[in-house]
């Protein structure tokens, strides 16, 4: 689908893994967010956007946030990525949250959103993200243990370790829903 654009912004691998799947399942261009430098709106009417998330935000979601114009009658299509399951709940519904605060309403009502997990190789991140994540660590390790949630528990165990979570076969849905469009 020559039309279509993926484009993504990934720190450590998880969402660029998607993105590359995404793109050739769709046979669609991929861009690097952090490699291009002006991105041709006009050639696209579809326009997917990926991005981890990190503290509960989209990494690089403004290219989606500040191009509401550029977008105008396209489809738009955002896919996140993050340690937390997207399929309980409360962790699909943060998204939605953080998403509502980034988006302007009007693009946030045409936006399609997936989420799927990432992954998290502690021996790669940066010195910044080592400290929020032990930061993050503590303040979990404050609480009762029957205080802390599912999502919580999950970062104490895996904690300092590779976790790789991705399933590209989570990515089904939206392929199959791009594959639809005309
Ligand atoms: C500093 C930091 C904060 C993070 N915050 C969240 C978060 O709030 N929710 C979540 O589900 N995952 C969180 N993650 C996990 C990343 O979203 C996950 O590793 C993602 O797949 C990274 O994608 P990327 O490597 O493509 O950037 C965090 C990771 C780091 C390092």
């Amino acid at each position: 689908m020559a039309n279509t654009a993926v484009v993504f912004k990934s720190n450590y691998g998880a969402t660029r893994k998607y993105a590359m799947h995404i793109a050739h399942a769709l046979e669609a261009e991929l861009l690097d967010m952090d490699r291009v430098k002006k991105f041709d709106f006009a050639k696209y009417d579809t326009v997917i956007y990926g991005g981890g998330i990190y503290a509960g935000k989209v990494n690089g979601i403004k290219f989606i946030s500040s191009n509401a114009e550029n977008l105008a009658g396209k489809t738009v299509i955002i896919f996140t990525t993050g340690l937390a399951d997207p399929t309980v709940a409360k962790n699909a519904k943060d998204i939605l949250k953080s998403l509502n605060k980034s988006l302007p309403k009007e693009l946030m009502s045409k936006v399609h959103i997936y989420n799927f997990q990432g992954g998290l190789d502690y021996s790669k991140l940066s010195f910044l993200h080592k400290r929020v994540m032990s930061m993050v660590k503590k303040s979990i390790e404050k609480k009762c243990e029957d205080e802390r949630t599912d999502n919580e528990k999950g970062i104490l165990e895996s904690y300092g370790k590779n976790l790789d979570l991705t399933d590209m076969a989570t990515a089904s849905p939206l392929i199959d829903y791009v594959k639809g469009l005309k």
